[in-house]
């Protein structure tokens, strides 16, 4: 299942963070908020089980989160989807995978992976805010479900049809949440129009 955002704030957002102006400071900002507007769409159907609460006026009915997330940037450009996900889910564990794309052959390259021997959360955020011909989130996903992850979704910022359908063919129980699908990837594995290269721009690197 693919989810396209169409939220007004995610598109406002998205487009400033296109924008060739936008300074490293500003889109770190961006990337956050966008982030965290997408994670609100794509934990709708976070499982809960329903509490008592004690109020000052009695007792209320309410629901408390049943399933342990974890959140999973890849390294670098997920790092920045991060933090404002966190401050609305701080009892999320955060597990960093380390992957860059070979220039050449635009293959992932594994380079840190620090997951325990059994799995220790329920639900898996991957974060990742490109999703190109959609290696880096297939050997992700991969790793995750060698580790024994059961339930896991995609959130990304932009993707390719290539991406897409890459990720979709790999694994189709894994949904993805993003905010724009865009027209395709140029020869050299970027997704046009784009954003350029996502961590570059976070990190001040490009
Ligand atoms: C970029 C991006 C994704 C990946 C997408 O990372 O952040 O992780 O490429 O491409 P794919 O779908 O074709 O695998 P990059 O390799 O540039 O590493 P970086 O985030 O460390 O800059």
């Amino acid at each position: 299942m693919v989810f396209e955002s169409t939220h007004p704030l995610v598109k406002h957002k998205l487009s400033l963070m296109r924008s060739v102006d936008t300074k490293p400071k500003k889109f770190r900002e961006l990337i956050r908020e966008v982030a965290m507007l997408l994670c609100y769409e794509a934990t709708a159907d976070l499982k809960t089980a329903e509490i008592e609460i004690k109020t000052p006026m009695g007792t209320a009915t309410g629901r408390d989160l049943s399933e342990k997330i974890g959140l999973i940037p890849i390294l670098r450009a997920g790092l920045g989807m991060v933090d404002g996900i966190w401050e609305m889910m701080p009892g999320a564990e955060v597990w960093h995978i380390g992957l860059y794309r070979d220039e050449e052959t635009l293959q992932p390259v594994s380079y840190y992976n620090k997951l325990p021997t059994f799995p220790t959360v329920q639900v898996c955020l991957v974060l990742d805010p490109m999703l190109a011909t959609g290696g880096s989130a297939i050997a992700t996903v991969d790793i995750l479900k060698r580790w024994g992850a059961k339930r896991i979704k995609f959130v990304g910022l932009l993707a390719a049809p290539e991406g897409i359908a890459a990720l979709q063919k790999a694994h189709p129980d894994v949904p993805i949440h993003i905010a724009q699908i865009d027209s395709h990837l140029n020869d050299i594995g970027f997704i046009v129009p784009g954003l350029g290269d996502a961590g570059d721009r976070q990190f001040g690197t490009g």
